[in-house]
């Protein structure tokens, strides 16, 4: 996901959902962007901004509070945009696609990473197996009853999102948002969704 971005040598770049600001501090590393990171969830932005500092890269990574689906900044303002683990979110995924386009430039990148559930049954199998079994176990034992509960949440709320969701309606919604050569790319066994794509010059 952070290839695409880089390739388009963006100079101020949005990271939506950025959390403890991994992604946004992978794009500091691999640009020479000012980074503007934005998330809704105060202690994820708390986590980020210490993990920013303890970089050094408070220079170039901001991180604000928002909501993805009517952000803080003006029409066409960055020169790329990248979101993880967001539509699943969101109430509407459709209108949230139209709000990041909004404020992306025209002809700027925009790369996305997400869960997926993987197609080949043999996988699909294992994979059911790990995100119904092993997360909510795994959860339980290091983390606690918290930790089982979103051990538990997590496989249902990915197997959901993909049947009201499924990658093609995400494609087309893409490309009704503005998007255009949008490209999808099946990673880790099909468990995870890598989309890119430009925001249309018109
Ligand atoms: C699973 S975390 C991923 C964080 C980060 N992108 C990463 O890869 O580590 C999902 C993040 O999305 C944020 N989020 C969920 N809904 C959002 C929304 N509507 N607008 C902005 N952020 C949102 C949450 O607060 C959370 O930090």
């Amino acid at each position: 996901m952070i290839d695409r971005v880089v390739d388009a040598r963006p100079g101020l770049v949005l990271d939506v959902a950025t959390g403890p600001a991994g992604v946004a501090l992978q794009l500091a590393d691999r640009t020479r962007a000012r980074v503007v990171g934005v998330d809704l969830t105060l202690g994820m932005l708390r986590q980020g901004l210490a993990n920013v500092a303890r970089r050094g890269r408070a220079d170039r990574v901001q991180l604000t509070a928002g909501r993805a689906e009517a952000l803080p900044f003006p029409d066409r303002t960055f020169d790329a945009l990248t979101f993880t683990y967001l539509l699943r979110y969101v109430e509407d995924p459709q209108a949230t696609l139209d709000e990041l386009a909004r404020v992306v430039k025209p002809g700027g990148a925009v790369a996305s990473l997400e869960f997926l559930v993987p197609e080949q049954p043999f996988w699909r199998f294992w994979w059911w197996g790990f995100t119904r079994l092993v997360l909510p176990v795994g959860g339980l034992l290091t983390g606690g009853r918290p930790w089982f509960d979103v051990g538990r949440f997590l496989g249902p709320n990915i197997t959901g999102h993909y049947r009201r969701y499924p990658v093609a309606w995400t494609v087309e919604a893409w490309r009704r948002a503005g998007f255009v050569d949008v490209g999808v790319r099946r990673m880790s066994l099909g468990g995870g969704l890598v989309m890119w794509g430009r925001r249309s010059r018109d």
